[in-house]
């Protein structure tokens, strides 16, 4: 088994629930002390038991925090420091849909609320996990985009223009901080069956959405949802010191669907 990150220390947003809570997993039983942050504490709890389940000896923080309020970002990484003296690596990942609607038809106030989170909140996290990274002279970090940050989508304004704003910020920041030891990359996962697939499922028809996500798989070229948990295993290697020349690049995974014409 791999140990890539004994000894060092992880800090995952949107660690209740699916991606989050899969790269847990996959990094807690390679020896990581974590920092768990979400909205959510019932689901990060969640999270702290199946990580106590794989890896009995964890040390575990967990920090209930709204990534788009700057102070609570500013606290979250204070009190990871302050508690587990160090970030080596950091999963910048919270995220959430939003409603689907024609552009004209898209709400303002839903607009406000994709791009406060999914890009100011990744925003937020780069800006104080870096100042640490730098002063410490290492680290990685990886900021879940989607395959909407590279490819429009459709129906998803708030969704679209934050996720490719993200990859935005993935570029910018890692041609800054290479030179620091830092390296930073961007994901673009296509659809993985996570709640937020469900509910957006559920969104097209409530009553057949089982049915509707067999449709929607069939123009992938492996004809399947990708699973939480080979997004970790992606996500464990590129926040691993092996993907350190990795940076300022974004990473699909999708089964091949973004490079279909
Ligand atoms: N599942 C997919 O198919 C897919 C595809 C592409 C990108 N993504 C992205 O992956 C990331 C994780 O999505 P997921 O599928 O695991 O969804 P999920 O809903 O299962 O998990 C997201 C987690 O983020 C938390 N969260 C939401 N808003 C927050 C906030 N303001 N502050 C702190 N935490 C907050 C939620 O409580 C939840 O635990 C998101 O950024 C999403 O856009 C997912």
């Amino acid at each position: 088994m791999n140990n890539r990150f004994d000894g060092k220390v992880v800090l995952i947003t949107g660690a209740g629930s699916g991606l989050g809570q899969a790269t847990a997993l996959q990094i807690a039983k390679e020896g990581a002390k974590l920092s768990l942050v979400d909205l959510n504490s019932a689901s990060l709890e969640e999270t702290k038991s199946k990580v106590m389940e794989v890896s009995p000896k964890a040390e575990v923080i967990l920090i209930t925090a709204d990534v788009s309020d700057e102070k609570a970002v500013e606290n979250y990484v204070n009190e990871t420091v302050a508690k587990l003296g160090k970030i080596d690596s950091f999963f910048n990942n919270a995220g959430i849909e939003g409603k689907q609607n024609l552009t004209e038809d898209y709400g303002i106030d839903e607009f406000q609320k994709v791009v406060a989170i999914n890009l100011n909140g990744v925003f937020y996290g780069m800006k104080y996990v870096l100042k640490v990274m730098k002063e410490q002279g290492f680290g990685s970090i990886v900021n879940t985009a989607s395959v909407g940050g590279i490819r429009g989508v459709g129906n998803q304004s708030g969704y679209a223009a934050s996720k490719h704003g993200v990859v935005g910020l993935t570029k910018n920041s890692g041609i800054e901080y290479g030179q620091y030891g830092i390296s930073i990359k961007a994901i673009a996962p296509g659809a993985i069956m996570t709640p937020m697939v469900e509910g957006s499922l559920k969104q097209m028809d409530p009553d057949n959405w089982e049915e509707v996500g067999k449709q929607f798989v069939e123009p992938n070229p492996m004809k399947r949802f990708g699973k939480p948990e080979e997004v970790g295993y992606l996500v464990a290697f590129l926040l691993s010191d092996q993907a350190n020349f990795i940076n300022a690049t974004v990473i699909p995974i999708d089964g091949g669907q973004s490079y279909k014409y």
